[in-house]
């Protein structure tokens, strides 16, 4: 199936009880058996919902994968991989990525015994020299939040199926309209189903996407033990937000490279993070393994100071200031004070963030608009 078909049919089928289209919102705790033990495959809805399951059976589909899992928060889908290991066990991890995946390993998973080396994933041999016997674990962001950075996931998976380690791809900023990990050789697909899946910002949700049986089925017994579940009304929210994903991606990545170019040109602009430049790191490992450029761009001014961050950031009206992104709506956001404000300074200084960093989600509005509104704020 191509994209198109594939989005919208994705897990669909009309329900078996009504005939109705859509799936309906199985707001339900629980389910009646016939006897202890008899039922029709549903019993309790922390372990099983209708609604819950079309949606991860889309997201499998989307992935081209053999199962998906949902969860209550794209934290909770991460929280779920990490509780696969076990204390002494060790994950190379990207030091650009999402400050609160960050603080989840830091902060929470570190005292447990588990240990994170980050290193730069965009260059393979960082990762190769990174690996000891107690590698488990390779957790990839790409593009990276918020500097676009492009890993090579191919080259990644290659290394780490020697030895026998896991590879997880954040795949949260391409969506699967855009890549595909588990083609590349990644071992389980994670997503912020928040952003581009639902695409709406309405709905808190996560998701994790598996081939492997053995590997799934440890999942789902954390999805169903650790209690991480979504609601059967976000579900359905997620459900109908794949339906229009090919859509609205195709939207974000036309606007997208009309804004990265125009903020590259800007006078007042002198940094430009948007992995569609063909003088970009990775260009050509973007190019390959992804179908689109997407709508994340993140860019700093030649004024590095905060305060002149600050004056954009407050300007526009289009773009709101808001954290997240993926939705139809443009966001401007201030990573060093919001999505990333848990990476302590020093860090995130060193990883290349700087203060006066910012980032856009770059909707779906008129282009044209969206340019006279940063014209308006950078001046
Ligand atoms: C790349 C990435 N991964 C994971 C997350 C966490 O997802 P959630 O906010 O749905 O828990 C985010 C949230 O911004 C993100 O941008």
């Amino acid at each position: 199936m191509k994209l198109a078909t594939k989005f919208i049919h994705a897990g669909a089928e009309p329900d078996p009880s009504t005939g109705a289209i859509m799936t309906p919102i199985y707001q339900t705790s629980t389910y009646v058996q016939e006897a202890p033990g008899k039922n029709k495959g549903f019993e309790y809805a922390r372990s099983q919902n209708p609604t819950r399951k079309a949606l991860e059976d889309a997201l499998a589909v989307i992935e081209n994968g053999a199962y998906g899992l949902a969860f209550s928060s794209g934290v909770a889908a991460t929280d779920a991989v990490i509780k696969l290991l076990e204390p002494g066990n060790e994950v190379i991890a990207a030091s650009d990525m999402y400050g609160g995946t960050y603080r989840l390993f830091t902060k929470v998973f570190e005292k447990f015994g588990i240990k994170f080396i980050y290193v730069d994933t965009s260059d393979v041999a960082n990762v190769s020299k990174a690996v000891t016997v107690n590698t488990k674990l390779i957790w990839l962001e790409t593009p990276t939040n918020p500097l676009m950075s492009i890993t090579d996931i191919a080259a990644i998976a290659t290394i780490a199926k020697k030895q026998n380690i896991m590879v997880c791809v954040d795949n949260t900023f391409a969506s699967p309209y855009l890549q595909n990990p588990l083609d590349l050789g990644a071992d389980i697909v994670m997503h912020s189903s928040t952003k581009y899946l639902g695409g709406h910002s309405d709905v808190i949700q996560g998701a994790l996407i598996i081939n492997d049986k053995d590997l799934r089925d440890k999942l789902y017994f954390i999805q169903k033990s650790c209690g991480a579940v979504p609601g059967p009304m976000d579900c359905f929210l997620v459900l109908r937000g794949i339906k229009t994903l090919h859509v609205r991606m195709k939207q974000h990545c036309e606007n997208g490279i009309i804004i990265a170019k125009w903020l590259r040109n800007h006078p007042a602009v002198a940094k430009v993070y948007w992995p569609g430049f063909e003088d970009s790191h990775n260009y050509a490992i973007a190019k390959a393994q992804m179908r689109g450029f997407g709508g994340m761009i993140s860019f700093e001014l030649k004024d590095d100071s905060v305060a002149a961050a600050m004056k954009v950031l407050s300007s526009t009206k289009i773009f709101s200031l808001a954290e997240s992104l993926g939705g139809v709506e443009s966001l401007i956001n201030h990573p060093a004070s919001m999505t990333h404000a848990s990476i302590p300074r020093e860090e995130r200084i060193k990883n290349g963030l700087s203060d006066s960093l910012i980032r856009l989600s770059v909707g779906i509005e008129d282009a044209d608009d969206l340019i006279d509104d940063l014209q308006k704020a950078i001046g």
